[in-house]
């Protein structure tokens, strides 16, 4: 049975390649939900809505498993919305909580994701919870996503947004960072030269592909993987393919998740 993943659009294909690595056999079915993109400045109630309409259109597709690849996504619905049915739902927070506290010793923890992540609390609770006195610092950094969208990796103006937002992780000497959001592993480079080679980046597509592995075993005959949007991609969708690589999507298809 494949394996469904969705997100508020594009970006979660990041998460796609690092399941695809670590599950080179299994389907997933993949749905960006481009027409309501983004999801980082909206309410929990909204983004709670939208991801219970995908989910139910994911099982409708027999997946069985549910990755909510959307940091927002995770943050503000995911435990909320729990397994469904016997399909069970994983957020990318828990697992990017348990890489970064495997990663630190003592030092102050940064989380950088969009508004709605980071003011839903999520990462810090799930930080503190699990090593408590832990010191977060977390950082709403919502311009990274269009600096992404735009292809601007290695821009000058992003390097400059990035010290502008990373500022506060120098000044606390933050030894591990958080990249929570699905389009920040594609900053890496820019992220790792503004806070200093010294401080260790957690790929939160990274972490949840690894922490699947370890609850799976034995899987599979092909891989394909299969794109329902609910709009039309736009020119991300092009450069997110190229990072994914050539022939990585079987097919694209438009779909509805709601009337009118
Ligand atoms: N996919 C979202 C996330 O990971 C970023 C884009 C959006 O705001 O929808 O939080």
């Amino acid at each position: 049975m494949p394996l469904g993943v969705f997100d508020s659009g594009i970006g979660g294909l990041t998460v796609v390649q690092a399941l695809r690595r670590a599950f080179p056999k299994r389907d997933i079915l993949y749905v960006g939900d481009t027409a309501r993109v983004p999801y980082g400045n909206k309410s929990a109630e909204t983004v709670e809505g939208y991801s219970r309409e995908i989910i139910a259109f994911l099982k409708g597709k027999g997946v069985d498993r549910i990755v909510a690849a959307c940091n927002t996504a995770s943050a503000l619905a995911v435990k909320k919305i729990g397994n469904s049915g016997g399909v069970p739902l994983h957020g990318m927070i828990e697992s990017g909580v348990r890489a970064a506290l495997r990663a630190g010793g003592e030092d102050p923890v940064g989380v950088i994701g969009t508004s709605a992540t980071i003011a839903s609390g999520a990462y810090q609770i799930a930080l503190a919870q699990g090593r408590p006195g832990l010191r977060v610092v977390a950082q709403a950094t919502p311009l990274f996503v269009p600096l992404v969208e735009e292809g601007w990796l290695e821009h000058e103006v992003t390097e400059k947004v990035a010290r502008e937002y990373l500022q506060p992780f120098i000044g606390e000497r933050v030894g591990v960072c958080v990249l929570a959001c699905t389009h920040y592993p594609l900053l890496k480079g820019v992220i790792q030269r503004v806070l200093g080679e010294g401080v260790r980046l957690v790929d939160s597509s990274e972490a949840c592909a690894e922490s699947l592995r370890e609850s799976e075993s034995g899987i599979v005959e092909k891989g394909e993987l299969r794109i329902y949007l609910t709009d039309e991609p736009g020119p991300f969708l092009g450069r997110v393919e190229s990072f994914l690589g050539k022939g990585a999507v079987g097919s694209i298809e438009r779909i509805h998740l709601t009337q009118g």
